[in-house]
C-alpha cells in the first residue's frame, strides 16, 4: 500500500504559530508533500491566511477579519511578535516545494482565490496540480467550479462521508477532506471507487495516524508533520 502524503495543518501548528510564514518553513523543513492553510478576504479585498472568523484569539485585535483592510490586519501582532501573512505571501515561501491547500474559510473567497491561483501559474510556474482548494462551504466550491472547472476541489467534512460524495460529484471534486472521526476502511474504499481522493484530517497522535494508513487514505492533514 502507497504512504498517503504528509500534508502540514496550518503549516505546522504544533510547532510554530498557526498560519504564519514561520509556520510554513517549519512544515517545509519536515519536508511535507503539501500545507494546509485558511483564508478570508479581508475588507481592502486582498485574501490573508488567518483561521478563526475574529482576531481575538490569536492577535492583539479584534472584531471579524473581513470588516479590517490589510494594512489594518498588517499592523497586528499574532501571537505577540508574528504578523498575518497574505495568500501571496505564503504561495512566495512555499515556492512551489510542496503543494498548497487552500482551505476557503471565510465568505467570498472563492473568486480572488482563482484569481491568485490563475497569477502563480501564468506567472510564477506554478501547475493547476500544486493547488487543492477546498472548504466547508458548498457555495464557494461551487463558485470555484464555475469560474475555474479545472482546479482540483475537495469537499471538507465533519458530518457525513457519503454527503460529502453526493457533492462533490455535483462539482466533479477531486478529493473529500473528512474529519478521521467519519472514517472507517469500507467509506474510504467506496469513496476511492467513486473516483475520489481521500484526504482526512487532523490527525495528530501516533496511533491514529496508524489507523488512518491502514484504511488506505490519500493524504493526511497533521498539526505534526512530522510524525506522519
Ligand atoms: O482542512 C482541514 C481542517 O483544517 C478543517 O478544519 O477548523 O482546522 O480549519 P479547521
Ligand atoms: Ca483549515
Amino acid at each position: 500500500m502507497q504512504n498517503p502524503i504528509k500534508i502540514g495543518h496550518r503549516g505546522a501548528k504544533n510547532h510554530k504559530v498557526e498560519n504564519t510564514l514561520e509556520s510554513i518553513v517549519k512544515a517545509l523543513e519536515f519536508d511535507v508533500d503539501g500545507i494546509e492553510i485558511d483564508v478570508h478576504k479581508c475588507a481592502s479585498g486582498e485574501l490573508v491566511v488567518f483561521h478563526d472568523f475574529t482576531l481575538d484569539r490569536m492577535t492583539n485585535g479584534s472584531g471579524e477579519v473581513s470588516k479590517h483592510t490589510l494594512n489594518e490586519l498588517k499592523t497586528l501582532k499574532v501571537n505577540t511578535q508574528f504578523t498575518i501573512p497574505t495568500l501571496e505571501e505564503v504561495l512566495n515561501t512555499v515556492n512551489r516545494k510542496c503543494i498548497l491547500n487552500i482551505e476557503l474559510k471565510g465568505k467570498d473567497t472563492a473568486l480572488e482565490t482563482c484569481k491568485v491561483i490563475t497569477k502563480f501559474v501564468n506567472q510564477k510556474g506554478w501547475a493547476v496540480e500544486d493547488f487543492i482548494v477546498s472548504s466547508f462551504q458548498k457555495h464557494e466550491l461551487e463558485s470555484v467550479f464555475d469560474t475555474n472547472s479545472n482546479l482540483r476541489l475537495a469537499v471538507l467534512t465533519k458530518a457525513s462521508v457519503a454527503d460529502a460524495l453526493e457533492f462533490a460529484h455535483t462539482i466533479n471534486a477531486y478529493a473529500i477532506h473528512p474529519n478521521f472521526a467519519l472514517l472507517t476502511r469500507d467509506n474510504v474504499k467506496t469513496a476511492q471507487n467513486a473516483g475520489y481522493k481521500v484526504i482526512t484530517w487532523t490527525v495528530n497522535d501516533f496511533e491514529t495516524i496508524k489507523r488512518m494508513k491502514s484504511y488506505g487514505v490519500d493524504g493526511i492533514i497533521s498539526d505534526n508533520p512530522d510524525r506522519l
